[in-house]
């Protein structure tokens, strides 16, 4: 029972604070071993529908009236409560996802930070009173959109719950969250615990199911003000197109192609950890990833040296073991993974980890693979791969350098690895991306730190106070009073 520990019957939706068994369900399945974990309910439109009208309601009732003061202790006591359960929620999401249980318990944590912060602006968000014509007074409300609808992938199931969910509760609305049908444990677990908290009934609604179905419902449906995904370019175009009909605001996160940028003065000792690791955590499958290592031609051989050397050490295997790299999601994954690898054919490999030796057959690994010298226009340099796959990319100039680092329909995150103060500035402004990291990468993942992207990484911020201006609507009132 891998759900036991948390109070979830399987194959449940919660609608209306109540699990409702579906008559249809799906299998989750655990990607280290290919064995069965748990059946899920495979939602339909109906069931969106339901939980779209529960959310509609609790507006209306106690979770509509509460102060915001109210809000954020419910969110609080939700962050201690995960706290006191982050190793269960990892044990979840290790089998669920893949995840190495290391990243499992760090995503655990991330989530009850989520709350904290959360739980903690929910009453500091202020409108401003607007000096006006004489014998007026205006000022400004925040107010929540409404009913906000959350379709999350699998990579990160527990941030990105965190980061959208919990805005959109500290600032009132009342939420549809469908997660991914490859991975949806810790989704059920997290809605539990909020029930446990204290949540009102209805302020959060969990449908599962296929994208195809339940997602695209809760994408179309009238009855939602607000829509954040994170996923596919692909998706995300539809998501965007459906919420297009109703008129609706969205916020996409459709992942990138993330460089950093190695200068021949870099601090090479403190950089190449954070070269490694942001290219092969959570096996790449991260929307963030650096899958783009460009790196000045003084010091090319010698990063490339160093990289290869770690990628060599890295381990690869099941979840629970513990590796530096767990399998990929599914058979799928895999397989888009592999037909990148296949495409990089014509290029040099400088190195490869291992897969350990018993790792189980119908788990779905895939060695890292590190590329040597890669063109920048090559597909292997400009499509996201969404796996352990990093090229190298040698550059003379601080302008080859920014034109290779913007030259992909991309632009979540960049970094850059320089002693030179100014190089620092100026690069902080030239480069595409959402986030800019300079002598970092990722800065221990920032809570408090607006995340999004331009380009076709997406639009819209989560994360940070930003993201409670994203989950909010501004109303003006002028008052005439003479
Ligand atoms: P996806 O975009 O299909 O799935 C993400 C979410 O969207 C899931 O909850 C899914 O059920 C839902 N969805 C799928 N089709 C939908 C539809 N028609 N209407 C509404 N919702 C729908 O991503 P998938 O197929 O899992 O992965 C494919 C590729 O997408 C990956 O190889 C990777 O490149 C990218 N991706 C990027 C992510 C990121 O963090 N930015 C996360 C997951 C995938
Ligand atoms: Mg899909």
């Amino acid at each position: 029972m891998p759900l036991s520990g948390f109070a979830i019957p399987s194959a449940s939706h919660l609608i209306a604070g109540e699990w409702t068994s579906a008559a249809s369900t799906l299998t989750l399945t655990n990607p280290s071993d290919g064995t069965d974990i748990t059946s899920i309910a495979r939602g339909t439109a109906a069931d969106v529908d339901a939980a779209v009208t529960a959310a509609k309601t609790a507006l209306t009732g106690p979770w509509g009236q509460m102060t915001a003061t109210e809000r954020g202790r419910i969110l609080s006591r939700l962050g201690q409560l995960i706290l006191t359960r982050t190793e269960d929620l990892a044990q979840l999401e290790a089998r669920d996802v893949g995840k190495p249980i290391t990243q499992a318990r760090a995503d655990a944590v991330a989530l009850a930070r989520y709350m904290e912060f959360y739980g903690g602006a929910a009453d500091k968000i202020m409108g401003e009173t607007i000096p006006y014509l004489q014998g007026y007074t205006v000022y400004t409300l925040r107010e929540p959109h409404g009913v906000t609808g959350h379709i999350i992938p699998w990579n990160y199931p527990m941030q990105i719950i965190g980061r959208s969910v919990g805005a959109a509760l500290a600032m009132g609305n009342a939420c549809v969250l469908k997660p991914a049908e490859e991975a949806c444990l810790t989704a059920l677990a997290f809605a539990a615990l909020a029930q446990e908290a204290g949540l009102p009934a209805g302020a959060l609604n969990v449908v599962t199911g296929l994208g195809a179905e339940a997602g695209a419902a809760l994408s179309a449906h009238p009855g939602v003000n607000h829509l954040s995904f994170t996923g596919s370019v692909g998706v995300g175009t539809l998501i965007q197109t459906a919420a297009a009909q109703n008129v609706v605001p969205v916020t996409l996160e459709l992942g990138g192609k993330s460089p950093q940028i190695v200068f021949d003065d870099a601090d090479l000792d403190r950089a190449l950890p954070f070269l490694v690791n942001a290219g092969i955590q959570n096996a790449g499958q991260t929307c963030s990833a650096s899958s783009r290592i460009l790196v000045q031609r003084g010091v090319y051989a010698k990063v490339r040296d160093r990289m290869a050397a770690a990628y060599t050490a890295l381990t690869v295997g099941p979840a629970l073991t513990d590796p530096s790299v767990g399998p990929l999601i599914s058979a799928r994954q895999k397989q888009i993974v592999a037909g990148f690898l296949d495409q990089g054919r014509d290029l040099s490999i400088a190195a490869q980890g291992k897969i350990v030796e018993n790792a189980p057959s119908a788990g779905h690994y895939i060695a890292p693979t590190l590329f040597d010298n890669v063109p920048p226009n090559h597909p292997l340099a400009q499509q996201e791969i969404f796996g352990p796959v990093q090229v190298l990319i040698p550059f003379d100039t601080e302008e080859d350098a920014v034109a290779i680092a913007n030259g992909t329909e991309f632009g979540l995150v960049a970094a850059v690895w320089t002693r030179d103060g100014a190089r620092q500035m100026r690069l902080s402004k030239a480069l595409h991306a959402g986030q800019v990291f300079i002598n970092n990468y990722g800065a221990g993942g920032g809570v408090e730190l607006p995340f999004g992207g331009t380009g076709k990484s997406g639009h819209g911020r989560e994360k940070g106070f930003e993201a409670l201006y994203g989950f909010s609507t501004l109303k003006t009132v002028a008052t005439w009073h003479g």
